[in-house]
């Protein structure tokens, strides 16, 4: 077993006992994968500022995402088919967060349903909403989310069309895998994983197969995004939404100032600065890139958040400093989740926090709340556009 020390250790696990189909599925952006690497590369071009001879005893990461407590400014992204990366997936990285002291969030298109995560963690979560054209079942998700005591709705603004993703067509991705040649052949490769699904009985979308109906294929995402995603949702669905929930309502996939100023005026409590991972409008800019005039212009009214290629602790900084009160992750935790499971998961916050930790104090400071734009160097924002 080989010692693992950072994210992409977790990726290259994961990679080795997680199906082609599902480690595919995750490690992947759309069309030509531009926006993607541009996720990772842009934080890589971001420079620190160093400073020395500060006291950096006492230090502290702490801070509220839209009004729950985290350990520090990240939360757990929703993420489609987290119960393939590993048998009961959602349910293990959903007991990892709690233990860790994170927000979790569940996704519409998850394996295990809202139900199974209110019983496997008794703790308040988070739940990812796809607006569907079946208003009875928006309704019935949006009780079913109340009822299991999630305190914020995640509304997904960027998927009301698909992507298209060329590994998930040419793998002919499904959740359970439909039993064909190549895929018998690649999961006798994986005996680990094999071993877990035969030990659950979720291998489906738990939310949603025996609840909506009108899916010609129940096992294919893209059947249910094709056939059941509403591609009418427009601003006037969004009030309504707020209303009919209720509660604190998180709006995911903006990338726009003028979406944003729209997004504020909503009256949400947060706004995910996001281009889905570069998973769907490829060509568009990093989250990164585009978070500062989102932040400058709309932060003093919404919470402003981020998520897309962070790798590490270093990452979460650089996005604080440049304006996100918060930030997702999605593939790092599945690839923890991939390679060891509940314990991967945890690896991987562990990870994230001790760069996050170091780093900053590296740049002269013990307290998140007090770190800003000062610890980046302007030429290299600059050279962003920044
Ligand atoms: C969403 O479910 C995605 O695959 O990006």
């Amino acid at each position: 077993m080989p010692v693992i020390t950072c994210i992409e250790d977790l990726r290259l696990l994961a990679k080795k006992r997680v199906p082609r189909m599902f480690y595919d599925y995750a490690d992947s952006g759309s069309w030509t994968e531009s926006t993607y690497r541009a996720n990772e590369s842009d934080f890589q071009r971001i420079k620190l500022r160093q400073r020395v001879a500060v006291n950096m005893e006492n230090r502290t990461l702490r801070t509220q995402m839209a009004g729950a407590d985290a350990a520090m400014p990240v939360a757990i992204a929703p993420t489609g088919l987290t119960g393939m990366q590993h048998a009961d997936g959602e349910m293990l990285a959903a007991r990892a967060a709690k233990k860790f002291g994170i927000p979790f969030t569940l996704s519409t298109m998850s394996i295990c349903s809202i139900e199974d995560i209110a019983a496997a963690t008794q703790a308040p979560f988070w739940f990812q909403l796809y607006w569907m054209r079946d208003r009875d079942f928006m309704d019935s998700l949006m009780d079913r989310a109340k009822a299991a005591g999630c305190t914020a709705l995640m509304l997904t603004l960027d998927l009301q069309v698909l992507g298209q993703r060329h590994k998930d067509l040419k793998n002919g991705m499904t959740a359970p895998p439909k039993p064909t040649l190549a895929n018998i052949l690649n999961l006798m490769m994986k005996p680990r994983w094999c071993l877990g699904m035969a030990g659950t009985k979720r291998h489906g979308f738990g939310n949603l197969i025996g609840h909506a109906k009108g899916v010609s294929d129940m096992s294919s995402l893209s059947a249910w995004t094709r056939e059941q995603f509403d591609p009418k949702l427009d601003w006037s669905d969004i009030e309504w939404i707020k209303k009919r929930w209720g509660g604190k309502l998180i709006l995911k996939g903006v990338m726009d100032v003028e979406d944003a100023r729209l997004a504020a005026n909503s009256g949400a409590d947060a706004l995910i600065v996001s281009n889905h991972g570069g998973r769907q409008l490829d060509g568009a800019p990093s989250s990164i890139q585009a978070l500062p005039p989102i932040a400058e212009a709309v932060g003093k009214q919404i919470e402003v958040w981020m998520d897309g290629g962070i790798r590490s602790g270093q990452d979460v900084l650089k996005a604080w400093a440049l304006g996100a009160r918060g930030t997702l992750i999605g593939r790092p935790f599945l690839y923890g989740l991939g390679a060891m499971g509940e314990a991967g998961v945890t690896q991987c916050l562990e990870i994230i926090r001790k760069e996050l930790d170091v780093t900053m104090a590296f740049c002269g400071h013990t307290d998140i709340q007090t770190v800003d734009k000062n610890i980046l160097l302007p030429g290299s924002l600059r050279e962003l556009g920044l």
